[in-house]
């Protein structure tokens, strides 16, 4: 299946909407619920992040980035991670046979080191080859957000700085190429953030949702969005028209 979708967009969200990040939980149960090893949930997984990424992508958002392995991931039973690379593989050999004709960067965000040399050495490619690109996809790999803030320090420590600020910390995470995310998606009806951009997040916006990653549908994209659009962001601050009022 192509990456970027060729129908014409049904909306555009790009004044809107900058970074929307997705939390891809519930691939176990859905193949529980089927029947089916958990290895079979995260490829239906894997099916269901190409649409998501074609459709984010026909709307207009600039930047999308997913949660597909976490450092905790790697203590679930061996197989289980097996599967989960082999789907990781599949997808770093199709951006290196694509990269070309895609306006798409793809970054992978986290610790390489614990990946396979080969893996590392694709990643390295597919960053690299995909880096002037507009449309931004990062990929969360051997990532935690905790992990990511004591890397982002350790590298500012090795710089020689002894004071930081906000900025700085931002530029030193692995995200410093992207805008923080306005939205961060989670399925699988769980209320957490589970280590996931914690930095990043501060001022997200958060939609919940009780569809299992592999069922999550464009409609149901495209209403998380909507409702993003009616949401008041103040980032700390108060709404014009309070602001008026506590003036007086
Ligand atoms: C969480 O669901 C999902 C993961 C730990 C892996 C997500 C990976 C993919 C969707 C494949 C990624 C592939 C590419 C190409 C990016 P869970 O297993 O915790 O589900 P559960 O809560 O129902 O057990």
């Amino acid at each position: 299946m192509a990456l970027w979708s060729k129908k014409p967009p049904v909306a555009d969200f790009s004044d809107r909407i900058q970074h929307v990040a997705f939390i891809m939980d519930g691939n176990g149960r859905w193949a529980k619920r089927r029947g089916l090893p958990r290895k079979a949930g995260h490829a239906a997984g894997a099916e269901a992040f190409r649409r998501v990424i074609a459709y984010c992508h026909s709307l207009g958002i600039r930047t999308v980035t997913v949660y597909a392995f976490s450092t905790e991931n790697w203590s679930r039973p061996q197989d289980e991670v097996a599967g989960i690379m082999q789907l990781l593989d599949r997808f770093m050999e199709e951006e290196l046979r694509d990269a070309d004709s895609r306006d798409m960067r793809v970054v992978f965000l986290g610790d390489k080191a614990a990946l396979t040399r080969a893996q590392r050495e694709k990643a390295e490619e597919i960053e690299q080859r995909t880096r002037n690109k507009s449309y931004c996809l990062n990929i969360a790999l051997n990532y935690g957000g905790r992990d990511e803030i004591v890397h982002a320090c350790n590298t500012l420590l090795a710089t020689g700085k002894t004071a930081v600020d906000a900025a700085d910390l931002s530029a030193a995470m692995y995200t410093a190429h992207s805008p923080d995310p306005d939205l961060v998606v989670r399925t699988g009806g769980d209320y957490r953030i589970s280590n996931f951009l914690l930095w990043q997040s501060a001022y997200a916006e958060y939609y919940f949702t009780k569809t299992l990653w592999p069922d999550l549908k464009e409609k149901e994209i495209f209403h998380a969005l909507k409702d993003f659009c009616h949401r008041h962001r103040r980032f700390g601050g108060l709404d014009p028209e309070d602001r008026e009022e506590k003036t007086e």
